[in-house]
């Protein structure tokens, strides 16, 4: 099973000398893969108003912490371009209303506020329409540039500690499609896949919204790297049977303390790899840092129960009954191995490493 090739290339999704491009601004646009319709079609979808940008981050059309930080900056760029304020006052109130709404797409990825920050604390340092309109387009396009450029050396940083014939496990989608393009933890495996490691790489399938079998499956396919794809409910059975040799993931919101924020399982994926001494790598930019929060004051999504109770129009479960459903979960930072950055890998004690890391 894990030294099988995988499937020959359809003729139609899988373009290798392509990178993904998740969300991008094209002639006063946002461009973005819509990714709930992948692996069947690779469909690009385009946006005029913020408030489809919004919804499109709500219904994870786009997702992923960094490629959300993008498409709400890119959604701000929209907020300015339409604009009819004629007064500096007048466009930072619309500006206002757009940052709002966007801000409350989606409460626990910090990538999100962080973007929208930036962008507010431009347009504040401006003092004439033309100027804001145009200073915000400028900062999310580097927002976008820069996110690929830190992928990169996250990616090179990481791959450099992964020996050959490793089988590393990942959960969830933190590749391109979580990112403008390249990825965070998948950034990590395909900076070593190009080095010549021959790794092979093993995706849960991530339920209930299924981003491991949909998305990095895909992703992994379409970039050539050996992997198999596994039930969430296989990892202790692998790690038991010593075929995973490190585990990376990617994180939504890293704490001072060294708490990570990922998508649910992240924490018992974790708990299993220390109970097995397998080392427990997470990969994120400095953006998704949040230096300032508690470990109890982070919101922690709660999403439809239809992703639960739903395939489809396919009932999985009773009606009426009762659902919860978090999307994200905290690992705390004494089952982490590293934390791989643009600037480097940060190890226990995280209070120490993160602080000087800033
Ligand atoms: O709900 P999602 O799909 O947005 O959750 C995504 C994750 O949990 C990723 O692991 C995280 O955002 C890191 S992406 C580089």
């Amino acid at each position: 099973m894990l030294r099988g090739k995988n499937r020959k290339n359809n003729g139609k999704l899988r373009n290798r000398s392509n990178d993904l491009l998740t969300v991008e601004w094209k002639n006063n646009q946002v461009v973005m893969i819509d990714q709930t319709k992948l692996p069947g079609k690779l469909v690009y979808v385009r946006y005029k108003k913020y408030e489809d940008v919004a919804r499109a981050i709500e219904r994870l059309i786009v997702r992923g912490a960094p490629a959300i930080g993008v498409a709400a900056a890119f959604g701000m760029s929209l907020a300015a371009i339409s604009s009819k304020a004629k007064a500096p006052k007048a466009l930072l109130r619309d500006l206002e209303i757009a940052y709002d709404r966007l801000k409350t797409t989606r409460p626990t990825a910090v990538n999100l506020v962080w973007a929208l920050d930036q962008i507010m604390n431009v347009a504040a340092s401006k003092n004439n329409v033309e100027e804001i309109k145009k200073s915000i387009i400028l900062s999310s396009l580097k927002m976008a540039t820069d996110d690929i450029t830190t992928n990169k050396k996250l990616g090179m940083n990481g791959a450099e500690m992964i020996r050959s014939d490793e089988v590393i496990l990942t959960h969830c989608n933190a590749g391109s499609l979580a990112t403008v393009t390249y990825g965070t933890a998948l950034g990590v495996l395909r900076a070593a896949n190009d080095m010549g490691k021959k790794i092979r790489v093993i995706a849960t399938e991530t339920r209930p919204v299924m981003q491991g079998s949909r998305l990095t499956a895909f992703e992994l396919d379409h970039y050539g790297i050996d992997f198999s794809l596994i039930p969430d409910t296989a990892v202790g059975h692998l790690m038991s049977k010593g075929i995973i040799d490190r585990v990376i993931v990617g994180a939504d919101r890293i704490l001072k303390t060294g708490h990570v924020y990922n998508k649910i399982g992240t924490y018992q994926i974790a708990a299993l790899a220390k109970r097995h001494e397998i080392p427990f790598y997470v990969a994120a930019p400095n953006s998704t840092f949040d230096l300032t929060s508690n470990v109890n004051e982070v919101v922690i999504e709660e999403r439809n129960k239809n992703e639960l109770m739903k395939i489809g129009n396919k009932l999985l479960a009773p009606k009426g009954i009762k659902v919860f459903n978090p999307a994200f979960d905290v690992t705390p930072p004494e089952l982490i191995a590293g934390i791989i950055t643009e600037k480097g890998i940060l190890r226990p004690p995280y209070e120490e490493s993160i602080a000087k890391n800033f």
